[in-house]
């Protein structure tokens, strides 16, 4: 049942009656079907399929009871939404004792392992939980999830450490994840999942803003030639261009040990792409990226009805070589080219309104930038915004692929180097 306060928020229509229909509901985005839902987690291929698991409230549409989601996809299109994975634990009243936050799944033979980060909720609310690292084992491609006995498998006494990403890096288990408030990632080893060495722990003296979250470490090839470079992506609270929470890139060498940064930058110059994390075990040697399409400045506020939040459009990456150095590219992946996506050559001085003009892109030729300039919006002062981003213009215009959903807009410029991803809720603005 949606709760009056759910409906109300829908605008009015012009007799004051709220507008019991929803015309947000994505149609090639993943969507819960109700409830809330924040990062992607667990993204793991896994025979023959592709598994997206979410950070979820499955009792309402706010933050809350985190549990892990789960929906799985055959082509990366349409996902079929399963029953919760991994849930909170409660106590004899049912109220939360411990909730599941973000984390990552790996093949361990043919069993499915989640590392996921526990908060154990204190009974005295003044006292910071702990955040440790657990394991959970499914022997059913996903579907039920048996908490390990030898939990926590990892704990630093930290109230901030979390969002651990694991992968296999040879004949070990590697994690990276974050101490969140130092803005901080650490590396861990491991032979079995239950036992961590710490490796290395990595800062960037020049990023102190923010509260770092969700990163993920994996090699990527440079397109065009055999060289495979290490990339770490790091999500990072507040304090993006754009306002609220964003993302960043780096490209560099991982020598088993260290994380050498050598450059990067903001992965999407919008405002919406958050906790975007890759797929373990992709075929192909395919690096596919999902995120959150949201941003914690104005998450809690977006007008839906009955279930809040949405993934971006997978999307493929590569690094590719560029007269500044190597550059991500990100591009919507191919199971979705069937789908219409508009392709635009911008000109300096022409404007292209979209979803009835609450989002515009724009080019100013004066500063070689593309412009994008979503409108304010009724339910959050922090929504409306101008994004502005270097662009070079090819033969007079830039090259644009936009993808259009209900509540979102994805654009693609200068072939996939720079990307912006935008909410929007056209009746809203
Ligand atoms: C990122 C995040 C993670 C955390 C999860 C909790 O959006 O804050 O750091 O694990 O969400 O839902």
């Amino acid at each position: 049942m949606n709760s009056p306060h759910e409906i109300a928020r829908c605008a009015p229509d012009s007799a004051g009656n709220p507008k019991l229909r929803d015309p947000y509901r994505p149609l090639l985005h993943f969507a819960p079907r109700r409830h809330w839902v924040n990062d992607p987690n667990g993204l793991v291929f896994h025979e023959g399929r592709w598994h997206l698991f979410f950070q979820h409230n499955p009792n309402g549409d706010g933050w809350g009871d985190m549990s892990w989601g789960h929906a799985v996809s055959d082509d990366l299109v349409s996902w079929d939404e399963r029953p919760v994975a991994i849930r909170q634990s409660v106590d004899a009243d049912g109220l939360p004792v411990e909730l599941v936050f973000s984390g990552s799944a790996v093949h361990d033979g043919d069993d499915l392992v989640a590392i996921y980060t526990s908060v154990r909720l204190s009974a005295d609310p003044d006292e910071a939980p702990l955040q440790t690292q657990h394991l959970a084992r499914s022997t059913d491609g996903g579907e039920t999830w048996v908490k390990d006995p030898a939990n926590p498998v990892l704990d630093r006494g930290s109230t901030d450490f979390r969002d651990p990403k694991v992968f296999r890096d040879g004949d070990r288990w590697v994690m990276a994840a974050v101490e969140a408030v130092d803005q901080k990632v650490v590396l861990y080893a491991s032979d079995d999942l239950r036992t961590w060495t710490l490796l290395s722990e990595l800062a960037d003296p020049s990023l102190r803003a923010g509260t770092w979250e969700c990163p993920d470490l994996f090699p990527l090839a440079v397109e065009g030639s055999d060289e495979v470079r290490w990339v770490l992506l790091v999500s990072v609270l507040d304090g993006a261009p754009g306002g609220g929470s964003g993302m960043r890139w780096w490209v560099g060498d991982f020598d088993g040990t260290d994380f050498t940064p050598e450059a990067g930058g903001w992965l999407d110059h919008g405002r919406d792409c958050y906790a975007a994390v890759t797929y373990n075990d992709a075929p192909d040697g395919r690096r596919v990226m999902i995120g959150w399409l949201d941003n914690w400045a104005y998450a809690r506020q977006t007008p839906t009805l009955g279930w809040r939040g949405a993934m971006t459009l997978p999307r493929d990456l590569t690094l590719v070589v560029t007269d500044a150095g190597l550059r991500l590219r990100q591009a919507v992946v191919r199971e979705l080219a069937a789908y219409g996506h508009l392709d635009v050559a911008l000109r300096p001085g022409e404007e292209l309104p979209l979803h009835g003009g609450a989002v515009r892109l724009s080019y100013d030729g004066t500063a070689g930038e593309l412009v994008v300039v979503r409108e304010p919006a009724t339910f959050s002062e922090a929504f409306g915004s101008v994004s502005r981003v270097p662009v070079p213009l090819v033969d007079g215009a830039v090259a644009l692929e936009v993808w259009l959903d209900r509540c979102s807009v994805e654009v693609f410029a200068d072939d996939g180097r720079v990307v912006l991803t935008f909410l929007v809720f056209p009746e809203q603005h």
